[in-house]
């Protein structure tokens, strides 16, 4: 069979998610580790599953449902990711950011990244939240190598991936709700495995605050498809290292669960200043 392009296969998937629906969000969410429950704030319009779309890359972590849901709050049209596609998963970087380009050509124009990570910086706690304010991708390969799509500058600037007014408008809305934001730079590296002691030191000698296994590659496929971008951590447990306590999913998700309320809250107020 022949080898489709990028450009083909978001055509196909698009076209497929517009014989469910005709919605066309501003803002798109991708929603993290244990917090997909926001869903349950909005009006909902449809529910597209992700193994229903043609060359959709499926979800196969738990606490991840894996679909589209789109719906309205107070009037704003958005499209919320439940459940990411990652790397470790076995797809190549250029498949996990489609469901981020397939969102852009649905019409979207603003995308707010979510994650749980590992806090590297040691005055963080379980249950902080973090404004990303920059990143570090050199040590996971580029979701934009090969082809170009879509069709535009090879060489994207990336000196501002995480746009300043959205930044700015986040914080402001922390500051509304009395949520305190810790700052910083996110590093993504692939997992599954969580760090060890030594690469945890060797994340925070490279800058880093928070680390995890998503998001910086889902931002730079953004930027590149002309989204505006901000992003904010869930900081679930102290990386490995800073603590003697070994690390379990089981307990990232439960801290993402406990810190689920103040989470939804910060980003419905956040879609409604955007
Ligand atoms: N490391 C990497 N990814 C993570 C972590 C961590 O400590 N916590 C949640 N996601």
């Amino acid at each position: 069979m022949e080898k489709l392009t990028e450009e083909e296969k978001i055509k196909t998937a698009l076209e497929f998610i517009r014989t469910r629906t005709d919605f066309v969000p501003r803002i798109s969410v991708v929603l993290g580790s244990g917090l997909g429950a926001f869903a349950d704030n909005i009006e909902t319009e449809a529910v597209v599953n992700y193994n229903d779309i043609p060359f959709f890359p499926m979800s196969t972590v738990e606490g991840h449902k894996g679909r589209f849901v789109f719906g309205n709050i107070d009037g704003v049209p958005l499209v919320l990711m439940q459940g990411r596609v990652h790397y470790y998963e076995g797809y190549t970087m250029q498949e996990t950011v489609l469901p981020i380009r397939l969102m852009r050509a649905m019409g979207s124009e603003i995308l707010l990244l979510t994650n749980a990570s590992g806090g590297v910086n040691k005055s963080f706690a379980a249950g902080d939240m973090m404004l990303i304010e920059d990143h570090i991708s050199s040590l996971v390969p580029s979701p934009l190598i090969g082809a170009n799509y879509p069709a535009g500058t090879r060489f994207p600037d990336m000196s501002h991936v995480y746009d300043k007014e959205l930044s700015k408008k986040v914080l402001d809305c922390a500051d509304k709700l009395g949520i305190k934001m810790q700052r910083g730079v996110y590093i993504q590296l692939t997992g599954p495995n969580f760090e060890t002691p030594a690469e945890v030191r060797m994340c925070r000698t490279l800058g880093a605050d928070a680390v995890g296994m998503s998001t910086t590659t889902e931002a730079m496929a953004a930027v590149h498809c002309g989204f505006r971008v901000c992003g904010i951590s869930c900081i679930t447990n102290a990386a490995a290292g800073v603590t003697d306590k070994p690390l379990a999913h089981s307990d990232v998700q439960e801290t993402a669960d406990k810190n689920a309320p103040r989470f939804n809250a910060l980003i419905k107020e956040c879609v409604k200043a955007f």
